[in-house]
């Protein structure tokens, strides 16, 4: 997807404001995987948001790649790894769909035991990355798509038409969306299957902030993907401030004094001033897809 690819990307802005996934989130992955933990690929990385939990939380994991068509987003993975000094893990330019990196004997040769695919097969031609993932995964490798997509304060409905408005309105970011990825990822990927003559035991999980105002969020089975976090409302505009929407928008406005986002704090702080400065929890809608290479 070219904004990421951008070399005015902030990817440092992207790794610094995005949400991580849960460590329950990686035991739901790893309790559904069976069998050798080899190889694992994580594609569409970006800074390596999955991958260097993959990495360092799950340490029975030989060897972890992740993947990014953005040599700007690899290169920041690249810089956070020689900093981290974390040992298993290497990065690399490619598209999702191809797994040369691997080198000729491995490539297309059933070698992975798991590949994964976190907030970005919105992006992909799905059924392009379906057939490489199943081409060079083993029998019985995991296939794991996961996306989070529209947060809202849970404990503050009144500003659900405020934080829609900023993502979606015609006068606000909603114009510079791509698509069909943005619509995509806002259906959580309602239309996009994993493919049943390719994988099997497939699950399809998806919450959403709902689930949390109505408090049966823990009773939950499948246990769903929770991405949630306390945020103070200048944190939360960090965080759109890493949308690639933010980015069209901006380029769009180079001349522009005031702030799209800055301008929509404003206006949010005039209803709730305690969110400058108290964290409230934000949780997001979220959807995973496991499978199981045929
Ligand atoms: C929203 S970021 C997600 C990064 C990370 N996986 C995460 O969980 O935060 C989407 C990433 O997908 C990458 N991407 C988009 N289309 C791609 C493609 N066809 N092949 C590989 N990467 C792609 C973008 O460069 C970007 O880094």
């Amino acid at each position: 997807m070219s904004v990421y690819s951008a070399k005015d990307f902030d990817s440092r802005n992207y790794n610094d404001n995005r949400p991580t996934y849960p460590d329950e989130f990686y035991e739901i992955l790893m309790d559904y995987h069976q069998g050798p933990r080899s190889l694992a690929i994580d594609v569409g990385c970006g800074p390596g948001t999955a991958t260097f939990h993959l990495a360092s939380e799950i340490k029975s994991i030989d060897c972890i790649i992740g993947t990014d068509a953005s040599s700007t987003m690899i290169d920041t993975a690249r810089q956070l790894q020689n900093a981290q000094k974390v040992g298993n893990l290497s990065f690399e330019v490619s598209p999702c769909e191809k797994f040369e990196f691997l080198g000729p004997e491995r490539t297309n040769s059933h070698s992975c035991d798991l590949i994964t695919a976190a907030e970005c097969a919105h992006w992909f031609n799905f059924e392009d990355f379906q057939d490489s993932a199943w081409k060079n995964m083993r029998r019985d490798g995991t296939i794991a798509v996961w996306g989070y997509s529209d947060a809202l304060f849970v404990n503050y409905p009144d500003l659900d038409d405020m934080m829609n408005g900023i993502t979606y309105n015609s006068d606000k970011l909603g114009p510079y969306w791509q698509q069909p990825g943005r619509n995509i990822l806002r259906g959580m990927y309602s239309e996009r299957k994993l493919d049943p003559t390719k994988f099997k035991d497939i699950q399809d999980v998806s919450l959403h902030v709902s689930d949390y105002r109505t408090g049966n969020i823990d009773t939950l089975n499948p246990r769903p993907l929770k991405v949630c976090k306390k945020q103070t409302i200048i944190q939360y505009a960090n965080y759109i401030k890493s949308w690639s929407a933010y980015h069209s928008w901006k380029k769009d406005q180079e001349n522009e004094d005031s702030d799209i986002v800055d301008d929509w704090v404003h206006k949010v702080l005039q209803v709730h001033p305690e969110l400058a400065h108290e964290p409230q929890l934000i949780a997001w809608n979220t959807f995973y897809k496991f499978g199981r290479r045929l």
